[in-house]
């Protein structure tokens, strides 16, 4: 199976979001913001379409694709695409702290808020999104950040990570990771995230050479959602 990794482009967005919404399905952290009884899953579609199209602008947003033949397939060349996508990864560049934040992404994250309220009309509502949980969250995201992010040079944070379930565990989330992981090792730059699921993604994380750096406990009442923040140092091949 030949992968490769490359930017996402606006014809991706679709697969992109059909691989985030089912592989994601099952989060821990998904299943406690988000209402099932009130789930909607356009909106939630509209939502990450407008977050994928600020992304290929505003962040390294990837893409991981299978060019054929395709695993199962009759092996008629002219009927199979081009080429198909298996993974996606959104990952934020180092911001360094003493550096202010420029007036063109403050506008970029101005227009992502204006884009996404435009949903919520268009939508009538957020789509089962418990807002008290996701701001729960975003308060403890900034005490864990506050606490952990020292290094002067800003980090690289993934965001998301994502592989088509059905050809996950096959080495296509390595190549999602270390085509953000090798540039921030020529650059000497730390690499951040936060796992929803303990197992098995600490252990897949730390393959990748994250280290734990905090538990972090989201609690609305007796409802915890515990998330993992993980660090991972650069290493040079000298
Ligand atoms: C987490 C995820 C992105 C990893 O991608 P993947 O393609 O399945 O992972 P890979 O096959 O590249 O495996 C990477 C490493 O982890 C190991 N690994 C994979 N699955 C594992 C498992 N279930 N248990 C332990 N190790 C595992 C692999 O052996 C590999 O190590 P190696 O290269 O040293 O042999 C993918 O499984 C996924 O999308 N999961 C669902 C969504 C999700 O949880 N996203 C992240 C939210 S924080």
């Amino acid at each position: 199976m030949a992968i490769e990794v490359v930017p996402l482009t606006e014809a991706d967005i679709p697969d992109a979001i059909e691989i985030i919404q089912s592989a994601f399905a099952e989060d821990p952290y998904f299943k406690w913001v988000f209402d099932a009884n009130n789930f909607n899953k356009a909106r939630n579609h509209d939502s990450l379409a407008v977050r994928c199209r600020w992304g290929i602008d505003n962040a390294i947003f990837q893409v991981a694709k299978e060019t054929p033949p395709y695993p199962g397939d009759n092996g008629d060349a002219t009927t199979a695409p081009a080429s198909r996508v298996v993974g996606v990864s959104c990952w934020l560049p180092p911001h360094a702290p003493s550096e202010p934040e420029s007036w063109y992404t403050w506008s970029q994250g101005w227009l992502l808020s204006a884009r996404q309220a435009l949903n919520n009309l268009r939508h009538w509502g957020r789509g089962g999104l418990r807002t008290n949980r996701y701001w729960i969250w975003k308060a403890r995201q900034h005490e864990a950040q506050s606490q952990i992010w020292d290094d002067p040079k800003g980090y690289y944070f993934c965001n998301i990570v994502a592989v088509r379930p059905g050809t996950q565990g096959k080495g296509i989330g390595r190549k999602l990771f270390e085509a953000v992981t090798e540039k921030a090792d020529q650059e000497g730059v730390k690499c951040y995230l936060e796992s929803s699921r303990n197992e098995p993604n600490v252990q897949i994380y730390e393959k990748m050479g994250f280290e734990m750096a905090k538990e972090m406990e989201c609690r609305d009442g007796d409802d915890v959602c515990m998330l993992y923040c993980m660090v991972r140092k650069p290493r040079s091949k000298y």
